[in-house]
């Protein structure tokens, strides 16, 4: 039953899907195309190398209320068949883990990413961030992103600590939340400068 009401969900969304827009984070100037969950106060940003680059990479940032004790993404919109990117702090660190499902079950992990956590994450007493590069990340087993399209993506969260948070394999309980906004990649295309300087941290 591991969140097999995630992908019904998707199958009930109507005309109401949230739809991402431009923001900058003020902490390291990236300009991001991302959404705020109103409920948990989560936000989940995106930017991409220019489209003409059709690169497999992009920077992504999680910042979620400390109460949030992991936080994933599935880059294909539901849980099965798709990138799973999830996250959680572990004391002033960051853990993330790629991984990927192909049944209604604890996510495995999943090897071909390189995940790099930048240097603005952090964790203090109120919130945790995760600012990521994820490469080789926008194709996977069975899908990929759309890069000049506006996909649906979906969001996972749990108020329950992973089993193990020093391990990024660590096996952990279903979501306690979960939802969907449209991510309008097409517009979440950096310049080749900017891309570079912030990827580079
Ligand atoms: C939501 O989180 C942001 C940090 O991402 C924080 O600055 C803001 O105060 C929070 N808003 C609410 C209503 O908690
Ligand atoms: C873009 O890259 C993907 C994955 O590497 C590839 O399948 C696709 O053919 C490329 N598209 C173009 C227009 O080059
Ligand atoms: C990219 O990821 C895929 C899995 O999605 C993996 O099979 C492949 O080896 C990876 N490529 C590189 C260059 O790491
Ligand atoms: C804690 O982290 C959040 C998210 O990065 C940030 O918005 C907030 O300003 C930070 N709080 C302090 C006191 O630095
Ligand atoms: C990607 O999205 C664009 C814009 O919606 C659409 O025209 C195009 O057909 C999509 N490409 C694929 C491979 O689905």
């Amino acid at each position: 039953m591991f969140a097999r009401s995630l992908s019904c969900a998707l199958l009930l969304l109507g005309t109401a899907l949230a739809q991402s827009s431009s923001y900058t984070d003020p902490d390291n100037g990236i300009v991001f195309q991302g959404f705020t969950d109103p409920v948990h106060n989560i936000t989940y940003g995106a930017v991409f190398p220019p489209l003409a680059a059709n690169s497999t990479e992009f920077i992504g940032e999680i910042v979620a209320p400390i109460a949030n004790a992991w936080v994933g993404i599935t880059l294909g919109g539901s849980m099965l068949d798709s990138l799973l990117l999830v996250a959680w702090p572990n004391g002033n660190s960051i853990v993330s883990s790629p991984r990927y499902a192909s049944s209604y079950a604890l996510p495995v992990w999943y090897s071909g990413p390189t995940l790099t956590t930048l240097p603005s994450s952090e964790v203090n007493a109120t919130h945790w961030k995760w600012v990521y590069r994820c490469q080789n990340c926008t194709v996977w087993n069975g899908g990929s992103i759309n890069l000049s399209g506006s996909p649906t993506l979906a969001w996972a969260v749990s108020t329950v600590p992973v089993a193990t948070p020093s391990d990024a394999k660590s096996t952990f309980v279903e979501h306690t939340d979960f939802g969907f906004w449209g991510e309008s990649v097409v517009d979440a295309h950096a310049s080749a400068a900017d891309y570079s300087t912030w990827a580079s941290g």
